[in-house]
């Protein structure tokens, strides 16, 4: 678990939480080379998001935020439906998802 200072969270993110804004850090996701574009990475991940939503039943978790390994990796994350922290910066590999917009981002994954 994470917290995010609320002073620095985009505005969907920081409304109406407490502060630090609860949140699932998603620290690190590789899938082995051999075995890429199988679908494992997104499995993985949907299972991240899924867990998300249950703590958020059980204590609070308002996100599950990530710190994309490069550009490309962004890229991968962008294709789940997650954000940017700050969606002007091209560069920015902080990127987040709301529990509230992970079940049409799961939907969308099967
Ligand atoms: C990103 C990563 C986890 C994807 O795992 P995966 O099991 O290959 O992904 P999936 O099979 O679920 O998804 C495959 C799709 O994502 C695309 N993709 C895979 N790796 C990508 C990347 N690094 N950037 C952009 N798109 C990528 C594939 O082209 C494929 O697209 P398609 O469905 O149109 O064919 C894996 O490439 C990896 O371990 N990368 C190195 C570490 C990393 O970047 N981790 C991200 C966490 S910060």
């Amino acid at each position: 678990m994470t917290g995010i200072d609320r002073s620095a969270a985009p505005e969907s993110l920081g409304k109406d939480s407490p502060d630090p804004v609860p949140a699932l850090l998603l620290g690190r996701l590789a899938v082995d080379r051999r075995y890429s574009s199988l679908g494992i990475g997104t499995t993985l991940a949907a299972h991240v998001l899924a867990t998300a939503v249950e703590l958020n039943e059980k204590a609070a978790c308002r996100a599950v935020v990530v710190t994309a390994l490069n550009p490309s990796a962004r890229a991968w994350w962008e294709r789940l439906g997650v954000h940017p922290f700050d969606a002007t910066d091209p560069d920015q590999l902080d990127l987040y998802l709301l529990v509230a917009e992970i079940d049409a981002t799961l939907s969308n994954a099967q």
